[in-house]
């Protein structure tokens, strides 16, 4: 709970102050891939303020949305990462932590080649909102009463849909490092939700935070030293994850967990974690008489629809989860069994998700499937994911 603090403001003032020099207490050591930081500003460098290094998980090509980009290094990390075809998208709500990544912005483009960053100024938990935009018509049309303040939320949420800051499944990877816990609490479930919103679909987040090992108190949540300095918000390692799926993630994973702890107070340990969320289970499920074995080493897996399927038995799949199982995180666990005559999608019938069934491996040969075969080959080239 953190009703009796303004989080925002001392979030605010926190770093402002750490973008003009480095504060030390904010400072989680991370090891970045030393090739991409020659190009680095040290006073970007100095000011890092991360728990992890989301970027060593995007590829070539993505369009990627930083979260709370501060002094902007993953985001220079990034545009290296990504190259030339991929583009970065850095969103800070503070005046000075932008300027300091703005300052630096041509000199980096020009250093790696080619200019694929650019920062915006939002709030996280309303990526919609411009706020850049948003002071232009207040500088234009001030606030001086009750009336022109309700005016002014109107044309908010005019720009909202006219002119989003981040449009809605634009960004093929949300990344974040060391922000979500500065977000207060009320404000959590619609900043998991707008990282969904932006995502598109089949896309991912790749967010670096500190979690705590137990909830953190309440005394200590109305300390703004402790809400700016990464400890009063963060959310427990399981409310972590859980806030992920709610938001309607699939395939929540944990990439990075430090073991040792980054600050211990009241015996509550705060440390770093690196999570992996897909989006893309929505949709309806229809039957292509699809299966799928689960390889182990568990004796059975239970997935984010409650489907549960045991250790090498064939079971049969709705054409949705097919495809969601045969990429990452789970294809590498699972055998992929295809029937012998395709069912178009157009001609597909309704599967009931709720169900777990056995599939028999006539359903996908046919009834009618009888032949004898001399010895062949043994070996296939297998599948990748
Ligand atoms: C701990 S620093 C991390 C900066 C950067 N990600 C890094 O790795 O150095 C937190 C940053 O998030 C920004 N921030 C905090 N809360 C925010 C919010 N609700 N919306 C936008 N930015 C926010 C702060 O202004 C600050 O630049």
């Amino acid at each position: 709970m953190s009703s009796s603090l303004n989080v925002e403001t001392a979030v605010r003032e926190r770093y402002s102050d750490a973008a003009q020099s480095r504060v030390e207490a904010l400072c989680c050591p991370v090891e970045y891939d030393r090739q991409y930081l020659k190009v680095i500003p040290p006073e970007v460098i100095e000011r890092d303020y991360g728990c992890g290094d989301p970027s060593k998980h995007l590829r070539p090509g993505e369009t990627v949305l930083d979260l709370g980009s501060g002094a902007g290094k993953i985001c220079f990390i990034a545009a290296q990462v990504v190259g030339s075809t991929g583009r970065v998208i850095g969103v800070d709500m503070n005046d000075d932590m932008l300027a300091l990544a703005r300052k630096h912005q041509r000199a980096v483009g020009d250093a790696i080649g080619y200019h694929n960053v650019e920062f915006r100024k939002g709030r996280i938990q309303d990526l919609a909102l411009d706020l850049e935009k948003l002071d232009a018509d207040l500088r234009a049309h001030p606030v001086q009463s009750v009336d022109s303040f309700l005016a002014a939320e109107a044309r908010a949420d005019d720009l909202r849909v006219t002119h989003p800051l981040v449009a809605t499944e634009s960004i093929d990877v949300v990344v974040s490092n060391c922000v979500l816990n500065l977000v207060d609490a009320r404000a959590k479930r619609q900043l998991f939700d707008e990282i969904f919103r932006v995502l598109r679909n089949g896309r991912r987040a790749v967010i670096s935070d500190i979690v705590s090992d137990e909830p953190v108190p309440e005394a200590l949540q109305t300390d703004p030293e402790l809400w700016s300095g990464c400890i009063s918000g963060a959310l427990t390692e399981q409310n972590f994850l859980r806030a992920f799926l709610d938001a309607g993630f699939y395939g929540v994973h944990i990439l990075k967990l430090d073991s040792t702890p980054w600050r211990t107070i009241q015996g509550i340990e705060f440390r770093s974690m690196t999570v992996e969320a897909f989006k893309g289970r929505q949709g309806a499920c229809f039957e292509r008489n699809q299966a799928v074995i689960y390889k182990g080493p568990f004796k059975e897996v239970l997935d984010d629809d409650n489907h549960r399927i045991e250790r090498g038995q064939r079971y049969a799949v709705c054409d949705k989860t097919y495809q969601l199982l045969k990429k990452a995180p789970y294809c590498e666990h699972f055998e992929f069994i295809e029937p012998l005559t395709e069912i178009p999608l157009e001609k597909a019938k309704p599967f009931d998700c709720a169900r777990a069934t056995l599939r028999h491996p006539k359903e996908t040969k046919g009834e009618s499937y009888n032949i004898t075969t001399a010895p062949g080959q043994c070996c296939d080239s297998g599948t990748s994911c």
